[in-house]
């Protein structure tokens, strides 16, 4: 639809959205002058072509206040904001800061319910089925915690969840007796249908919920989550979403996955300030969730009755609608082709070293930006340690179950130039 707008429109649309131009609104006019012809020159092209359009990316990197030292490519942990974040962030603090009580409950406060749509609008739901929170965490397990099980009931999960999750999933086996049914991955899996029967088999008249993880974060495996949620739904099985690395990353909307409960960080891909998060559960599932810090005076079936956590960060929350709209400037289809471009820009130069061995996909069905592999002869920690001993490169080690590596995760900042460090690396190390 961008394609077709003329540059005039592009930036009335920003501004509409934004009340101001997001990305390098900070620059002198000759750099803006730059940045106008980059947005309009891409705003010709398919999100495929835009994905290489490494001046655009250059002005988008610009936005990011960078230490150029470290080629940070850990961005799955959490991602870094950008300036025009971390302005709207110090701005509420410092209101904040003037008098806290008045201006977060009495000002700041009083702009929930419109992030709550911008939010809802963005997740392709209703207001009222969103809650704002603090991270995934908090999200899933509200869900984990809150739903009524009892002993004997059955949940189907992964080896592969992330490990606070299946924590809490054995917390709730210890007191409460419900049985847990895990389901085995190999790693890298390319294979739809099988993946889909790999959870199939683990379904019982027992089974009460399956626990999907949308992009497993050891690997970056993407999870045919609708395809699952489709079987399980025929057998009446419920179905909750850890979308903490896909939300803001892959270009859905959480209806598309049809999942009963959902949860996210947004300080992860979203890019908003640390210590965000966002809980979604289908509106006639919200009154059987028992919140985790309940309060009697909002109404069972109110998905307000998720965001009773005391006093927290205001100034966090209410700058997510700047991630939000930094994110929709560059455009969820071109931030999803360009984070599947980087990881083939590098993965493809490096695949056929025949020590190294990719544990993800090079498949954009099975994989975006995170991608795991690792080196014969190398530890992950020797691994891990090389690289950013002799090239200051920042990864994350990974030694779980069947996958010992480390996992690179580009972001929309990060430059081919930062990857050719990369590949120049493991060509030196995969010797
Ligand atoms: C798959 C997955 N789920 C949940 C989480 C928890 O996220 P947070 O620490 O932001 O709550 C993470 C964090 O990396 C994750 O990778």
């Amino acid at each position: 639809m961008l394609k077709t707008n003329t540059r005039r429109q592009f930036f009335k649309k920003l501004g509409a959205a934004t009340g101001a131009i997001t990305i390098g609104s900070w620059l002198d006019p000759i750099n803006a002058l730059a940045i106008d012809n980059a947005f309009e020159r891409i705003l010709a092209k398919t999100p495929e072509e835009s994905a290489k359009d490494e001046e655009f990316w250059y002005w988008v990197r610009q936005s990011y206040t960078l230490n150029y030292s470290l080629v940070n490519l850990n961005n799955g942990g959490v991602s870094p904001q950008p300036r025009v974040v971390q302005e709207a962030f110090e701005n509420f603090n410092n209101m904040s800061n003037e008098a806290p009580s008045y201006y977060m409950w009495r000002v700041l406060d009083k702009g929930r319910e419109r992030l709550r749509n911008s939010l809802a609008d963005f997740a392709g739901c209703s207001p009222d089925e969103i809650a704002i929170n603090r991270n995934a965490t908090e999200a899933l397990d509200t869900i984990v915690l809150g739903l009524p099980l009892k002993k004997g009931d059955e949940i189907v999960l992964s080896k592969y969840d992330y490990p606070h999750m299946v924590n809490v999933w054995k917390l709730r086996e210890k007191r409460d007796g419900i049985k847990l049914k895990w389901v085995d991955l190999p790693m890298p899996i390319e294979d739809k249908d099988k993946i889909v029967s790999l959870f199939e088999e683990q379904f019982t008249s027992k089974t009460k919920l399956v626990h999907i993880t949308h992009i497993i974060n050891w690997t970056g495996q993407i999870l045919p989550a609708k395809a699952i949620a489709a079987k399980a739904h025929e057998r009446g099985i419920e179905v909750l979403v850890d979308g903490a690395h896909s939300f803001a990353h892959l270009n859905y909307k959480i209806p598309d996955l049809d999942c009963d409960y959902f949860g996210t960080s947004l300080h992860k891909w979203l890019c908003a300030p640390f210590g965000t998060g966002l809980l979604y559960i289908k509106k006639d599932k919200i009154s059987k969730v028992n919140p985790l810090f309940p309060n009697v005076e909002i109404e069972l079936d109110d998905i307000r009755k998720f965001e009773h956590l005391g006093t927290r960060s205001f100034p966090a929350e209410y700058a997510i609608k700047n991630a939000l709209d930094f994110h929709l400037n560059i455009g969820p289809e071109r931030k999803h082709a360009r984070l599947s471009y980087l990881r083939s820009y590098w993965t493809d130069k490096v695949k056929d070293l025949p020590k190294v061995k990719f544990f993800t996909s090079q498949q954009d069905e099975f994989s975006c930006s995170l991608f795991t592999f690792g080196i014969d002869g190398f530890s992950p920690a020797e691994l891990e340690q090389g690289l950013m001993k002799k090239y200051n490169i920042h990864t994350s080690l990974v030694n779980h179950e069947a996958v010992a590596g480390v996992r690179v995760t580009p972001h929309v900042y990060t430059s081919t130039k930062d990857l050719d460090v990369l590949v120049n690396a493991i060509r030196e190390l995969a010797v």
